[in-house]
């Protein structure tokens, strides 16, 4: 093997190994992944959040939601919209299901839109464009009188 100091057949000192470095790269990105999933970790352990089955319903007066009106809410420690159309009322997570990033709803679109990756979703929380692999989450609803109750009422 050869160092820094030497040199090579022609006269030239050889060029820093590019193996070198790579290896160097992948350790810094595995140690990168590594922190991350432990950080990650760590913050769910001392800050869980119950899933939408173990979230406690959320519960507001029909009054606030006219139709065509929206209305947003924290459902599962997560931000969520309760939408209110002339066929029915539904309540969508705001999370992304690509990286997790806070959707917004667009009324002029009819529709969600990412800003993290310009993912696109629909009224009904389906995917349309961008990267999101899979449609919003949905939560059941249900109007009790004038109640309306995200989440499991049991
Ligand atoms: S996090 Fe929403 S599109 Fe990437």
């Amino acid at each position: 093997m050869m160092t820094d100091t030497e040199k090579t057949p022609s006269g030239q000192k050889p060029k820093p190994s590019v193996f070198t470095s790579r290896r160097q790269f992948i350790a810094l990105g595995l140690a990168t992944l590594g922190a991350a999933w432990a950080g990650t970790f760590v913050q769910s352990k001392l800050f869980p959040q119950p899933t939408a089955q173990e979230a406690k319903p959320v519960e507001f007066s029909l009054s606030e939601l006219p139709v065509g009106g929206v209305k947003a809410i924290t459902y599962a420690g997560a931000p969520a919209i309760v939408l209110r159309t002339p066929v029915g009322i539904r309540a969508l997570s705001l999370v992304c299901t690509h990286m997790g990033c806070v959707v917004q709803w667009q009324a002029a679109d009819n529709g969600f839109y990412c800003p993290c990756h310009s993912g696109r979703f629909d009224q009904f929380g389906d995917v349309t464009g961008g990267p999101p692999p899979v449609s919003l989450e949905q939560f059941p609803v249900t109007v009790d009188g004038d109640r309306v109750i995200v989440g499991e009422t049991a």
